[in-house]
């Protein structure tokens, strides 16, 4: 496994991770899809999670969001465990995502998927909505137009009432990162938010991903099969396999890991 830089070392020393994963583990039955992961990342990092099929990258992000808790180990933000809270409270202290499998609300407009991830931070907040009550007029238009603001971030403003199941693949993975942005977050997990795209597109999603970083100050983690948009976009990556993380460092190191190469990357 590489080592950091001395001078990385020294700089890092004062510094808490964004998030903080130690000793994490997770089991299904007989599975053990995460296996003992210990890693952290730094404010503003594009980190890249990486491995085969199966290799347990999305179970790592389901951990991180609460979806699923640890069987073991601890995940940390800002330096406080956050393992043992539920999706919202996380949500809530600024972690957002984008999920492999879309999770839009097909029947609803671009526009109201956006607004509603927003109702986080409004007063009168999800609760208006769910039992038919209207939400204040000013905080409803507030809502809308930062919405907007967010598609026509991701290029998709001109068609904010269109259905989101009318939506080819790719676009819909851009509204979900809209969606997500609603949360304001300061940390964004994308599970593989170029599966879909044709090259040109998926060149783009990258010069997004920077762009958003900048404009938002966020710190990234990106789970990516595109092994040069990875390569190109990430700072530092990790590589899972079989639940365990084989390698972790920045690309040029990680590209000639020779345990990586076996289990992922192929000779090619
Ligand atoms: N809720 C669950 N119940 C049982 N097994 C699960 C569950 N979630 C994931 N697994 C198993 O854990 C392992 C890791 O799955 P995971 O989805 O994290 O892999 P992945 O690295 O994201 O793969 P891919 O690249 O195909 O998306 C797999 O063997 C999967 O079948
Ligand atoms: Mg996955």
């Amino acid at each position: 496994m590489p080592q950091p830089q001395l001078a990385d070392s020294i700089s890092n020393l004062d510094r808490t991770p964004v998030l903080e994963a130690r000793g994490l583990t997770r089991r299904f039955g007989g599975l053990i899809a995460v296996n003992n992961v210990s890693f952290s990342v730094n404010e503003g990092e594009i980190f890249g999670l990486i491995g085969p099929n199966g290799a347990g990258k999305t179970t790592l992000f389901n951990l991180v969001t609460g979806l699923i808790h640890p069987s073991n180990g601890q995940m940390l933000y800002q330096g406080d465990e956050i393992s043992k809270l539920r999706p919202h409270q996380i949500a809530k202290k600024g972690i957002a995502r984008t999920f492999q499998n879309i999770r839009l609300f097909a029947d609803l407009s671009a526009l109201e998927n956006v607004m509603i991830a927003q109702h986080i931070h409004t007063k009168s907040g999800v609760f208006t909505g769910v039992l038919g009550l209207p939400p204040a007029p000013r905080e409803e238009q507030k809502t809308r137009s930062r919405a907007f603001e967010l598609l026509e971030l991701v290029g998709l403003s001109d068609r904010a009432d269109e259905k989101a199941s009318n939506f080819p693949y790719g676009d819909q993975r851009r509204l979900e990162i809209a969606r997500a942005l609603a949360l304001e977050p300061s940390v964004l997990l994308l599970d593989e938010p170029a599966a879909g795209m044709n090259p040109n597109e998926k060149q783009q999603l990258s010069d997004f991903i920077r762009q958003i970083r900048q404009q938002f100050n966020l710190t990234i983690l990106l789970i990516e099969h595109h092994v040069p948009l990875v390569m190109g976009l990430c700072d530092r990556i990790a590589v899972l396999n079989f639940g365990q993380l084989i390698a972790i460092g920045n690309p040029a190191d990680v590209k000639s890991d020779q345990a990586v190469i076996e289990a992922y990357l192929g000779t090619d």
